[in-house]
């Protein structure tokens, strides 16, 4: 296995470089590991920042692994440190404290950071972003004090607090350039069945409108030339690939840091994964922003940096927990024929995606985690379904397998 690897550099401190660096000693790896993460933080699964973090009895952030677990299996973090430079040639990273590292093996999962408003928005004690526990933190404390705020963006971020906000009793706005929430991974239905949700749960929506202007009366103009009040904005209009210090190294694409199915970049020997991977994905290359792609990419991927060749394929997955409302996807949720299994109107349904031949490529569920359980096995397989079937919530839904 050894093929003349004796020190591995990851750089991304996050889940899918900490699941890396455990990985590799779990595949009896006892050569050099080396971390380097940009936050000071032990590394955390980020999930429970817009979750469990933004609530009322505010639990302590959950890091993945104890400082004991590195110690124990001589994995040397480097929290706190950023790449500045690499030196594909000479197989060394250069930190911004000076350090020079050098690897035989470099994995890239310095992941994304949130898309940032324009400079005239800025305001870093009003206007918040959520990526990190630092974010975290910040955004409680504005949440605590039943505030205004103004959400820009009505995907997972956006949703999330908005739930957060509400039960803190905030008075919540949310801005939506586009004509629907979550347009980018679900199905229309699911966007009405949101819409709903959040204005019977006393979130006032805009949709086609951008912020402009922060007043220093605790407003925010629109576009539409509307006020709103925004006593504190949180952000959440996508994201950007962390991609400096690689950027020289002719990896990079416009999603992040293109890899091929096995998670290895254009240069031998350097491979990405995580959010920062833009990996082949449908018919093209992309990034999977994803807790399951972070984990299962990364536990993939530890195989092809001690030399196999394990290509990597899965169907997108996740999930966003907004209040009462558990909403998993799988697979390409917003194209090819709709089935819709119970009440769409109601508060549990899911909503199904068929390519020509019947085949289920993608699902959205309602608080209906045992469909999503069916589904992804579906989507996986590529199983062929009987439509009608599907529809009829008296039939279990296995039944509709042909
Ligand atoms: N004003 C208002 N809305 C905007 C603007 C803008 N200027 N630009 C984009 N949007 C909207 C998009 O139309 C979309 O609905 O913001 C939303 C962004 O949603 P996502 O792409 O899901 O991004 P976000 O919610 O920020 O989540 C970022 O965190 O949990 C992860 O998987 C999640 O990778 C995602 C990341």
């Amino acid at each position: 296995m050894d093929q003349g690897i004796n020190r591995i550099v990851i750089v991304g401190a996050g889940q899918a470089g900490t699941t890396v660096a455990f990985g590799l000693r779990k595949a009896g790896f006892h050569g050099d590991i080396t971390v380097v993460g940009e936050e000071a933080h032990l590394p955390y699964e980020r999930p429970q920042l817009s979750k469990e973090m933004l609530q009322q009895e505010r639990p302590a952030l959950r890091p993945m692994k104890a400082h004991a677990d590195y110690e124990g299996q001589k994995i040397q973090l480097n929290l706190g440190r950023r790449v500045v430079d690499t030196d594909a040639n000479e197989r060394r990273v250069l930190l911004d404290d000076g350090r020079a590292i050098d690897f035989d093996r470099l994995v890239i999962a310095t992941g994304v950071k949130p898309r940032q408003l324009p400079d005239s928005l800025h305001d870093p004690v009003r206007v918040r972003y959520l990526r990190t526990v630092d974010d975290a933190d910040h955004l409680r404390a504005d949440l605590e004090a039943g505030k205004s705020i103004a959400i820009v963006g009505g995907g997972v971020i956006g949703l999330e607090v908005a739930m957060a906000a509400r039960a803190m009793g905030c008075t919540v706005t949310l801005i939506e350039a586009a004509d629907r929430l979550m347009s980018r991974s679900v199905d229309e239905v699911v966007s009405r069945y949101l819409d709903q949700a959040h204005r019977a749960n006393g979130v006032d929506i805009r949709y086609g409108v951008q912020a402009i202007d922060l007043l220093s009366d605790g407003t925010l103009k629109l576009s539409d030339g509307s006020i709103v009040p925004a006593e504190s904005v949180l952000v959440g209009i996508g994201v950007t690939p962390n991609v400096g210090g690689f950027a020289h190294l002719g990896i990079t694409d416009a999603a992040g840091v293109r890899v091929d199915p096995c998670g290895q970049t254009a240069i031998a020997g350097i491979f990405a994964t995580g959010d920062i991977a833009s990996q082949p994905h449908g018919t093209g290359f992309g990034r999977v922003e994803t807790w399951a792609n972070a984990q299962d990419h990364a536990i993939n991927l530890v195989r092809n940096v001690l030399g196999e060749s394990a290509p990597y394929e899965s169907p997108v997955w996740f999930w966003s927990d907004q209040g009462h409302i558990n909403l998993q996807v799988v697979g390409n949720a917003t194209q090819g024929t709709r089935v819709i299994r119970g009440d769409e109107h109601g508060d549990s349904f899911s909503v199904f995606r068929l390519d020509e031949q019947n085949r289920v490529t993608g699902c959205t569920s309602v608080n209906a985690p045992k469909d999503m359980a069916v589904a992804r096995r579906w989507v996986k397989l590529g199983t062929q379904v009987d439509m009608n079937r599907l529809a009829d919530t008296a039939a279990p839904l296995r039944n509709s397998a042909l």
